[in-house]
């Protein structure tokens, strides 16, 4: 059974100009233990995704409907104080920009130790140490000096690393990882991604990774789900979509990766055209208009996400014409 499974998931924004549709009818699932990387080009919902598992959708949005099944109870059902304890326990996030997360008047030591406190009810004394242990295992040197640091004492991948430590430091069994790298530079990206791989080990926990590098969703993650306008293009077991893309979109994203030879970590973007608003229902497939293998028959209903071999999904009427123009090298 897995840890984690979202039935068709709707987010929405109820704005003046209409309703967006951020997340457009979701389904997906994460096993114990098990890494989900989610792709796709700015603006397709991967953000809200995670944020409706955390039932943290800032107003004007909502989730209109669907289901969030963690540990076999919907948390869509929960009362905000039951949720207030599953979130930093049991499910805890890893925000791109770790300013955003860390206190700038406090240390780091501190907040680490409080999230261990409230959570595991011990006391201070307990928390510091298990803080301290926390800050040791995410390789911060010098840990029992850096307790005493103010996050803007830190550089960006210490901050990352104290973030890590926080989201760990009750043992979730849920991490959720929106773009934890993209600020950082390409060495210290590694190291962090070794550490989540290393501590996911010890802990157990599941993860998702949001990432627009699908060299990091071919080294770490086990699955991976592409986005494309609020839905799910294609879903499989990495390995397979490396191989095998049955997406236009995705075989667009894997042609469009950076060569070995560019050192530079560039965003997915490189597939002319942009994606559709979000404020209409869609009535043919959302990447038609974008789509070098068109034909009339995509214009006329929005094409149904299905199994187009073992485990690989894809949302595509021509799927199996669509072929792997690149390799992932990174
Ligand atoms: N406050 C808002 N009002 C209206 N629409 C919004 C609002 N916030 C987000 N959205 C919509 O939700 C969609 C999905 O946003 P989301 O942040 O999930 O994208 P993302 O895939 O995480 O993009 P990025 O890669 O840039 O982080 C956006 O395209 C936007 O249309
Ligand atoms: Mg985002």
């Amino acid at each position: 059974m897995p840890l984690l499974e979202i039935q068709d998931l709707q987010v929405q924004f109820f704005t003046d100009e209409g309703i967006v549709r951020a997340v457009d009818g979701l389904s997906f699932s994460v096993e114990k233990g098990k890494t989900l990387g989610i792709v796709g080009e700015s603006g397709c919902g991967k953000s809200m995704t995670a944020l409706a598992t955390m039932r943290l959708i800032p107003p004007p949005g909502k989730v209109a409907s669907g289901k969030i099944l963690f540990e076999n109870q919907n948390l869509l059902d929960l009362s905000e104080s039951d949720m207030h304890k599953i979130r930093g326990k049991k499910i805890s996030v890893i925000f791109q920009d770790p300013m955003t997360s860390l206190n700038p008047v406090f240390t780091i030591g501190d907040q680490i130790s409080e999230a261990i406190q409230i959570h595991k009810r011990i006391g201070k004394q307990m928390a510091k140490i298990e803080a301290i242990q926390m800050l040791e295992k995410v390789k911060i040197p010098n840990p029992v000096e850096r307790y005493q640091a103010y996050p803007h004492q830190l550089s960006g991948g210490m901050r990352q690393r104290a973030m890590i430590a926080m989201a760990l430091s009750c043992s979730p069994s849920l991490l959720i990882a929106d773009e934890p790298t993209t600020a950082l530079d390409v060495t210290v990206q590694a190291q962090i991604l070794d550490l989540m791989k290393e501590l996911q080990k010890e802990f157990q926990t599941s993860i998702i990774l949001i990432t627009h590098n699908l060299g990091i969703v071919a080294d770490i993650c086990e699955d991976v789900m592409v986005m494309y306008a609020g839905r799910a293009v294609e879903k499989a077991p990495s390995r397979l979509l490396f191989k095998s893309p049955k997406h236009p979109y995705t075989a667009g994203l894997l042609t469009s990766l950076p060569r070995l030879d560019e050192t530079q970590d560039r965003r997915l973007i490189p597939i002319d055209g942009q994606p559709p608003t979000l404020r209409e229902k869609a009535n043919s497939c959302t990447f038609a208009p974008r789509c070098k293998l068109v034909i009339p028959q995509c214009l006329q209903s929005e094409p149904d996400l299905k199994m187009v071999e073992p485990n690989h999904e894809a949302r595509c009427i021509l799927s199996e014409k669509v072929e792997v123009q690149s390799q992932v090298k990174r």
